[in-house]
């Protein structure tokens, strides 16, 4: 009787531990187009009724989990950016929801792994820093086109050429725009000699590449100098000489290079040595491939971007198509101006014009600012489907000529008067773009003497870019009127 007693006491401790035992590490896959399978690990201790541990996402980013609780064997968490786990306990595994917003869901089976998976590749030591000589490619900043803004990671051959052939058939090639520019979410595997092997929506990237070239434009591609980019696909990490080979065997022209999992492996004191070894890599490659710096303006990027060859590099986070999100990166870039010079550029983010989220005044206002900042424009809509709105925005000859101006000078704030701001970008033939912005809510009047446009007297032209008309300079000043989330763009002689 006591013997059984023992055992019944024994068999429900056992139970009631094996009901909702978390602890250990958990793996899920998830399925994504082109044949590529990401990673997810739940590295979890149980303690009593609630988890601690991390969870890598993407096998790219770790993310810790502090204190939640435990409910009738679930665990329920949010860890980065909005997305949001449930984890149900079902002895063996666990069985996963993951949803990103309301609407996308994604069901998943954790299965346990062991915890030496979830664990970051060793670290391969960087090389001493030096200087790595300039390219001499983007004398002006570039300008093209990224998948990244509109399709995310839903890419493919197809659209990379559809968006090639509508660089060209509606007039954006011609009045600039050149690089056509995978971003993320090409990447597919390495072969058995470490080779980077595209995803099967990507069949032939050499063809892609002589067709990009074949319509007069240049090709671009995307990596991290980590072992994951952002999006979990496959990075350049120990692979990085062997990479810009391959890019330039296959024809490559530009790489976005973006942190991401590099702050696994290297500590962030080592941002420029992570950057320089590409840097050195592409040019050894043999090929000309414009080097784009992506790691959102850690580490004052603009000190050191030209030393490790780089052409631009991103100031911020990413943008989003939303006055908001765009306003706070635009108008926040002044105090970068003395770092935009041939060669390489401030990159505030790529364009979001004629993705549905602003208005045609809020996106004249984006390109403006963008042209004056001689930022980087890199449009990130479908140009397959452009309203003539959007094409007369983006293809606006007079306000592009104020970012690709030879001189390269990145405009500044001279004045902020009243939800009104002046800014000003000198000019290669002596005169000025001024840009004034209307970041209130309400029309308003602008009136400003000639010495608060920082010009010594009256000016002998005075051309407004949006109208395309030429304005009688006044004696005194310059007056006019300027929408809510507007700008009144001249340039003066
Ligand atoms: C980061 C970059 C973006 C884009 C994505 C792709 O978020 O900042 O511009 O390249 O990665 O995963």
């Amino acid at each position: 009787m006591k013997k059984l007693l023992v055992i019944l006491v024994l068999g429900l401790l056992a139970g009631s531990v094996n009901a909702a035992d978390f602890s250990g590490t958990w793996r899920i896959e998830l399925p994504r187009r082109g044949g590529v399978m990401l990673r997810t690990y739940f590295v979890l201790q149980q303690n009593g009724a609630t988890l601690d541990g991390k969870v890598v996402i993407n096998d790219g980013v770790d993310l810790p989990l502090r204190r939640v609780e435990l409910k009738d064997n679930e665990a329920a968490f949010s860890v980065d950016w909005g997305t949001h786990y449930r984890l149900r306990f079902a002895g063996d595994q666990l069985d996963v929801t993951i949803s990103y917003d309301e609407k996308n869901h994604e069901e998943a089976v954790a299965r346990r792994a062991p915890e030496a998976d979830s664990r970051p590749p060793a670290v391969i030591a960087l090389p001493a820093l030096a200087t790595v000589p300039a390219n001499g490619l983007a004398l002006t900043p570039p300008m093209g086109w990224n998948s990244w803004n509109h399709f995310g990671d839903k890419i493919d051959d197809q659209i990379v050429r559809d968006a090639a052939d509508a660089m060209v058939s509606s007039g954006m090639a011609a009045a600039g725009y050149q690089y056509v520019n995978m971003d993320d979410c090409w990447e597919g595997s390495r072969d058995a000699q470490g080779n980077i092997v595209p995803n099967t929506k990507f069949p032939d990237m050499k063809a892609l590449a002589d067709y990009v070239h074949a319509r007069g434009l240049k090709l671009g591609i995307y990596s991290s100098p980590g072992p994951r980019t952002c999006g979990g696909y496959l990075g350049s990490y120990g692979h990085e000489e062997q990479d810009a080979k391959t890019y330039a065997a296959w024809g490559i022209d530009y790489l976005k290079y973006d942190w991401c999992s590099a702050g696994r492996v290297y500590p962030d004191a080592q941002l420029q040595a992570g950057y320089q070894k590409m840097g050195v890599a592409l040019q050894r490659s043999g090929r000309p491939i414009v080097y784009s710096l992506c790691e959102y303006g850690m580490g004052d990027v603009w000190k050191w971007g030209p030393q490790v060859g780089g052409n631009l590099w991103r100031t911020t986070g990413d943008i989003q198509d939303n006055w908001k999100s765009m306003a706070e990166i635009g108008f926040n870039q002044g105090r970068l101006a003395a770092y935009a010079a041939p060669g390489h550029w401030n990159d505030p983010d790529m364009l979001e014009i004629g993705n549905g989220g602003m208005t045609a005044t809020e996106y004249r206002t984006h390109f403006s600012l963008w042209c004056l900042l001689a930022a980087p424009l890199m449009a990130g809509n479908d140009l397959r489907q452009m309203s003539p709105e959007t094409l007369a925005i983006l293809t606006n000859r007079e306000v592009i000529a104020l970012d690709q101006d030879v001189l390269g000078k990145q405009a500044e704030r001279i004045l902020g008067r009243a939800g009104l701001e002046v800014w000003v970008k000198p000019l290669q033939d002596g005169g000025r773009a001024i840009g004034v912005f209307n970041r209130t809510e309400a029309e308003q009047a602008a009136n400003f003497t000639w010495a608060e446009f920082g010009l010594s007297g009256q000016p002998k032209a005075v051309r407004d870019l949006w109208t395309h008309l030429d304005l009688e300079p006044a004696a005194l000043g310059f007056s006019g009127q300027v929408p809510a989330h507007g700008v009144l763009l001249l340039r003066i002689k």
